[in-house]
């Protein structure tokens, strides 16, 4: 058992302030110039979202015995990489999307240059923060977390499922390519949030490596196969964004792939998969194990 007996909801709760306040303080003051840029950075990070990836690093840091100083700027790093590439993927060129975390998309509040531009300077500052102080056990082990979030967001990352899932719009995929266009859109983040808050804390063996980065890349395809899950079955107002753009705009999605049924039986064998690689870490990863819970079983 963990010794730490908050519950999940209130965990979370927690770990959400703490971090609405780290990228409160670590995001650029809205009255410093250029004021509008600055402004629209925070319009697009604060008051919103899940955080499920700074979840995942704090949850993955329990593991590694990190520090919750660490813990919360390797987060606010990983969550301004996420909340760049929803600022980018909403825009008319991508996605076309008018509504994010319940508010007008950055280019309808703002414009598009200006969202083009908040998406560059968050990801900017992403890596700044991870260079900034020390986070990990050495600074050998503090440049793999640059690297591994580099990795995580490039052409053999993110971006690059992103060109896929653009690539892909309006035809359907098989189910190998729809795996690799989700592992990389979504998946690589979610497992780099996962790497870095274990970097935090103490070093894992290789084993333990291998466990952990298992169990992400399970919770990190089941994220998105809910994602396709939620789009078809929630609505606009729980989501927070506009339902039912899949279908309209004709993107490979695991439900236009196999039918909604048989995603959320995926979701669901993925989740059990992401239990039975934390199993070795005994009450070290209840907060992982819940996590992957609430990812799968989640209504928003
Ligand atoms: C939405 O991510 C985009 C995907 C990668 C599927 P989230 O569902 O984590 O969005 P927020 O951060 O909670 O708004
Ligand atoms: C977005 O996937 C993935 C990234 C932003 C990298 P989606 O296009 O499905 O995300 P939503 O549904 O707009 O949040
Ligand atoms: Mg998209
Ligand atoms: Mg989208
Ligand atoms: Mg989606």
């Amino acid at each position: 058992m963990t010794t730490d007996t908050r519950d999940f909801a209130t965990w979370m709760g927690e770990v959400q302030a703490r971090m609405e306040a780290a990228l409160a303080r670590l995001l650029p003051p809205a009255g410093a110039a250029p004021a509008r840029l600055h402004q629209a950075m925070r319009y697009a990070v604060l008051e919103g979202g899940k955080r499920v990836r700074p979840l995942l690093a704090f949850a993955a840091g329990e593991v590694t015995g990190a520090a919750p100083e660490r813990l919360e700027v390797a987060a606010a790093a990983v969550e301004l990489i996420h909340a760049y590439s929803l600022v980018h993927d909403d825009m008319p060129c991508m996605d076309d999307d008018v509504l994010r975390r319940g508010k007008p998309t950055v280019h309808v509040e703002y414009d598009q240059a200006t969202a083009l531009l908040v998406g560059d300077a968050l990801q900017s500052l992403a890596f700044f923060l991870l260079c900034e102080k020390p986070l990990a056990d050495s600074p050998a082990a503090q440049i793999e977390m640059v690297r591994t979030l580099a990795l995580a967001t490039g052409s053999r990352g993110m971006a690059g499922g992103q060109a896929i899932d653009l690539e892909s719009t309006g035809k359907p995929l098989e189910l190998p390519e729809l795996e690799f266009m989700h592992i990389h859109k979504t998946g690589a983040l979610i497992r780099a949030a996962a790497v870095l808050g274990a970097r935090c804390g103490s070093p894992l063996g290789a084993r333990e490596a291998e466990n952990l980065d298992r169990y992400a890349k399970c919770v990190g395809l089941a994220f998105q196969v809910v994602d396709d899950v939620l789009d078809c079955e929630a609505s606009t107002a729980t989501l927070g964004k506009t339902a039912g753009k899949d279908a309209i705009q004709g993107k490979a999605t695991y439900v236009s792939a196999m039918g909604l049924a048989r995603a959320r039986e995926l979701a669901e064998d993925l989740r059990r998969q992401a239990h039975t690689a934390i199993e070795p870490f005994g009450g070290r990863a209840a907060r992982l194990a819940q996590l992957a819970d609430f990812i799968v079983l989640r209504k928003f």
